[in-house]
């Protein structure tokens, strides 16, 4: 958009005195300040503000849920079975190349307080792998065993993408081809005060932030790589966040109850550890299957048991989902459909004369489980907790790298014991996924060794 056109769009909106504020930068400021406002989609932030002006930030909760279909975790032998042929659909998948893996990677992590992006957070119990490693080896190894190169997409914001990207390059990118791995940036969105004002993150720059995890769909239909991995024949898409060390990528079973159940969208779910965790729910609502944050759904249903007094609405959101292409594009093709939410917080805004103030602001996201109600079929699995899913969200405390270390060590001994091997219960393990890739990888290579290890050991490549 050109200068005056947005000047036109600002005065439209009531922004006059941003306009003002403009008049008075120096003028290679000002032509700054215009670039800055390139790519922003401020009638977007206008019209949310407009619209949660008059209703509450908060999505109401769904009045008429229940607990939505799952597919369990295999117990009695019919559910192997079905597990089974799961697995077999998943492989067919991965050999025939259908299959890309996106990492979201543009959040601000605030909560963990690391200088830099989460995905160089090193996490793994002996050789302090970054986040970024762990899964950028993962498929690595699965491109080898499928025989295939999976394309690895990794979704950056403004805030972080240049330090990603060199990360990667001093790293030689793991060893994954330039067709292989692909990087794109999410949108950011100005935010805004409650009386509707664009705000200031420094003299020539507006107040942003990256437009929610949501902001994946959206990115990957505008970059063209929606496009490129259609071309190229892949239908799925698997996603996962950046903080989760436990994650299995492009699990095969997962794949395969996807493309058995014909579902657009499909999430992995685990069972909520109590009434109080702190974890988004998933539940079928009156539009289908969804995913309502742990704040928006009301006490009752957050705290309902059921006859044997477990938790009713049990279904705790991993955010590892797949998605399928052409619904990805559908959700695109006529303007982007997910819903933006509002977020109410306080925040450091530059003023005027350039001091800082904190001040009240609305920040607007999409969520990519909002994607779940779109779907015209999905898939919902449940997994175990202490083999899939340990975030990494928190300096300390729950969800640390403390508790995300301890899942990794506990996993990895599970593993060597089902092998028969003894571990000591002091002893730190770390399994590349250059030596193993599964448990069932890892009994394979270790049931006849007899082995008792007693000092701190990597399993490397
Ligand atoms: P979280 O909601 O945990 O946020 O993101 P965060 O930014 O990592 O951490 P806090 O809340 O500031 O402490 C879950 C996942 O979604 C990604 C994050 O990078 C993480 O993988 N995400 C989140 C994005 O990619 N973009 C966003 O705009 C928000």
């Amino acid at each position: 958009m050109k200068k005056e056109d947005l000047i036109e769009l600002l005065a439209t909106y009531g922004q006059q005195e941003i306009i003002e504020y403009c008049k008075g930068l120096k003028p290679h400021e000002e032509d700054l300040f215009f670039k800055n406002l390139e790519g922003l989609d401020l009638k977007v932030v206008f019209e949310l503000h407009k619209q949660f002006s008059l209703q509450d930030c908060a999505v109401p909760p769904g009045q008429t849920i229940k607990p939505a279909s799952i597919v369990p975790t295999p117990r009695i032998n019919e559910e192997k079975e079905q597990e089974k042929k799961a697995k077999a659909a998943g492989k067919i998948l991965l050999r025939d190349g259908k299959v890309a893996v996106l990492i979201v990677a543009g959040g601000q992590g605030s909560r963990l307080g690391f200088d830099g992006p989460k995905g160089i957070y090193p996490i793994s119990p002996i050789k302090n792998k970054p986040l970024f490693q762990l899964f950028a080896e993962q498929v690595k190894a699965l491109s080898g065993r499928y025989g295939t190169d999976i394309p690895l997409l990794i979704m950056t914001s403004d805030e972080n993408h240049d330090d990603t990207i060199r990360f990667f390059e001093i790293h030689d990118h793991f060893g994954l081809g330039q067709e292989t791995l692909h990087f794109f940036k999410q949108d950011m969105l100005p935010a805004i005060t409650p009386g509707g004002k664009l705000a200031l993150q420094t003299n020539t720059s507006l107040f942003t932030n990256p437009n929610g995890h949501g902001g994946s769909l959206k990115g990957l239909y505008d970059s063209g790589i929606l496009d490129m991995l259609t071309e190229t024949g892949i239908t799925e898409l698997f996603y996962c966040q950046v903080d989760n060390p436990l994650v299995k990528i492009a699990d095969p079973v997962f794949l395969g109850y996807h493309t058995i159940a014909g579902a657009d969208v499909s999430t992995k779910v685990v069972r909520r550890k109590s009434i109080e965790e702190k974890v988004g729910v998933y539940v079928s609502g009156r539009n289908g299957d969804a995913i309502i944050e742990y704040s928006d759904l009301s006490p009752e249903y957050m705290s309902a048991l059921d006859d044997r007094g477990n938790i009713l609405y049990w279904a705790g959101n991993t955010a590892i989902h797949l998605f399928s292409l052409p619904f990805v594009k559908r959700i695109n093709d006529h303007g982007f459909a997910l819903p933006y939410h509002c977020a109410k917080k306080r925040a450091d805004i530059t003023d005027r004369t350039g001091k800082l103030q904190n001040l009240d602001i609305w920040k607007f996201e999409t969520f990519v489980f909002d994607a779940i109600p779109l779907a015209a079929r999905t898939c919902c699995m449940e997994i175990e907790r202490d083999e899939e899913f340990a975030p990494v969200k928190n300096k300390e405390g729950v969800d640390s790298p403390k508790t995300a270390r301890s899942a990794m060590i506990a996993l990895s001994k599970d593993w060597l014991r089902k092998a028969g091997v003894t571990v000591g219960s002091e002893v730190t393990i770390e399994i590349s996924p250059f030596f193993a890739l599964d448990e069932h990888e890892l009994v394979q290579k270790m049931k006849d060794k007899k082995l008792a290890i007693e000092t701190d050991t990597y399993f490397g490549e």
